[in-house]
């Protein structure tokens, strides 16, 4: 990666847009193609998510193994997680989760999300050790919210579950563990805690079946990691580790990162330097950010969009609908309109308005539906799991591979590079 770029499970910054093909080559993963996407639908019997068709779900370590496996009619389980540092969860956050719900019904598969308050705690000088807790809670209720299916479902806090089995591996892994390896990979070094030093150790263990005693009584069963690919570095390690461990390597599947709203190749995050939108956002917040914030790529002037039309690479209210809004047919309207001038700024602005208020509040609506039992039930690690399957009813497949996956093409055709005549309105 140049070295404008920085990636990090904490960091990403760059000033000239995120290459992915470059990350895929860097982190030594395989671009998801046409040809898997084609293959995942005939495997789980399920229409490839949207994300997966369009690009975003777009890098892979052996989800092609990990689909062998399942053909076999052997379980795949599913691991993801959420560092809890703000009151709510915002749109990019929500990615893996509701992907992670989609590859749930998929997979017919045993989730776990590891909620890590102790990770928040290290990383993050504001936050207490109370206070991670708490957050832990009401973020969960954000993840049941995406649908989750509870008897098959495991939220844990790292503060309240470490130990029995999970520490075992987790005890496994550090004595596998160099300095060296962490600082390598990490750039961790001499001035961090020991607690942000050894963090890696904690959030790779999940990885392995055996961790879980309570779900899968010691067996070795398939990882599938979900995730945006600034946490594949933990992943990286664990397939080394795992591997001289003698246990199964876990497999990954990356999404590309939903920009803020400020600047289209960046990542939005919580840390209040850029402008998101949050899952608790009501309606006129959500308007008016979109509004005020979502940069660009209209002309400067009526005449000059008339003329020119947009630029959608630096679009973000277009680089939102790649991610929110389903239908083929109008996503490709809208960017043909757009680029060509005929559509206005305004109007994107309008759609991508209605499009993600419709997300938030059906989100909103859910999760007020999620009662602290509601959250206790999935956060109890003592009762019996469903890891039954049930078979589905053959589907036709997504017929043209060869533009699926990571050769969609976002623009339809019209491409211009990143940061050209971009400007704010
Ligand atoms: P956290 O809480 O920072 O992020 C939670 C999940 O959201 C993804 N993510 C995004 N995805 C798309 N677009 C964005 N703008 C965006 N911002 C964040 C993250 O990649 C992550 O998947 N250490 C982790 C928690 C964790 C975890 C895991 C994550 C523990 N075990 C296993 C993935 C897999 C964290 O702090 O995530």
């Amino acid at each position: 990666m140049e070295e404008n770029t920085k990636i990090t499970p904490w960091e990403v910054t760059s000033t000239t847009g995120i290459d992915y093909l470059k990350l895929i080559n860097q982190f030594g993963c395989q671009p998801i193609d046409g040809k898997l996407i084609r293959r995942f639908e005939k495997v789980t019997k399920m229409h490839a998510h949207p994300w997966l068709r369009r690009g975003i779900f777009f890098s892979h370590k052996d989800l092609d193994l990990a689909l062998d496996a399942y053909e076999r009619g052997e379980e795949i389980y599913l691991y993801t997680g959420r560092g809890p540092s703000s009151e709510s969860l915002h749109l990019g956050h929500m990615i893996p989760f509701m992907f992670t719900k989609y590859l749930q019904e998929a997979f017919n598969a045993i989730v776990v999300v590891q909620m890590t308050d102790d990770e928040k705690y290290y990383f993050k000088d504001s936050l207490s050790l109370e206070e991670a807790n708490r957050l832990t809670r009401q973020n969960a209720k954000d993840i049941i919210a995406c649908g989750f299916n509870p008897k098959k479902t495991w939220i844990f806090s790292n503060l309240e579950t470490v130990g029995g089995s999970l520490y075992r591996n987790i005890v496994l892994i550090m004595k596998q563990t160099s300095g060296n390896m962490i600082h390598g990979i990490y750039g961790l070094d001499y001035n961090n805690s020991v607690g942000q030093f050894s963090w890696p150790c904690f959030q790779a263990a999940p990885a392995f079946s055996t961790s879980f005693d309570n779900i899968f009584k010691g067996e070795q069963i398939f990882c599938l990691v979900p995730m945006a690919i600034d946490q594949y570095p933990y992943f990286k390690m664990a397939r080394e580790i795992g591997q001289k461990l003698g246990f199964k390597k876990p497999a990954t599947i990356q999404s590309r990162f939903l920009p803020s709203l400020e600047q289209a190749h960046d990542k939005a995050s919580s840390t209040g330097e850029k402008e998101v939108i949050f899952m608790n956002d009501p309606r006129e917040t959500v308007a008016k950010k979109i509004r005020e914030k979502a940069f660009s790529g209209g002309g400067m002037t009526k005449q000059e969009h008339i003329e020119k039309g947009a630029n959608l690479a630096v679009d973000v209210p277009y680089h939102y609908l790649l991610y929110f809004l389903d239908d083929d047919a109008e996503l490709k309207h809208i960017a043909h309109e757009y680029q060509s001038g005929r559509m206005m700024t305004s109007e994107i602005k309008k759609r991508v308005t209605e499009v993600i208020w419709e997300v938030v509040k059906e989100h909103q609506e859910a999760r007020a539906l999620i009662t602290d039992e509601i959250v206790e039930l999935f956060m109890n690690p003592h009762r019996d799991f469903d890891r039954s399957r049930h078979s589905r009813e053959s589907i036709d497949h997504s017929h043209d591979e060869q533009h699926l996956g990571f050769h969609f093409d976002p623009y339809f055709g019209r491409h211009r590079p990143t940061g050209e005549s971009s400007h704010e309105k």
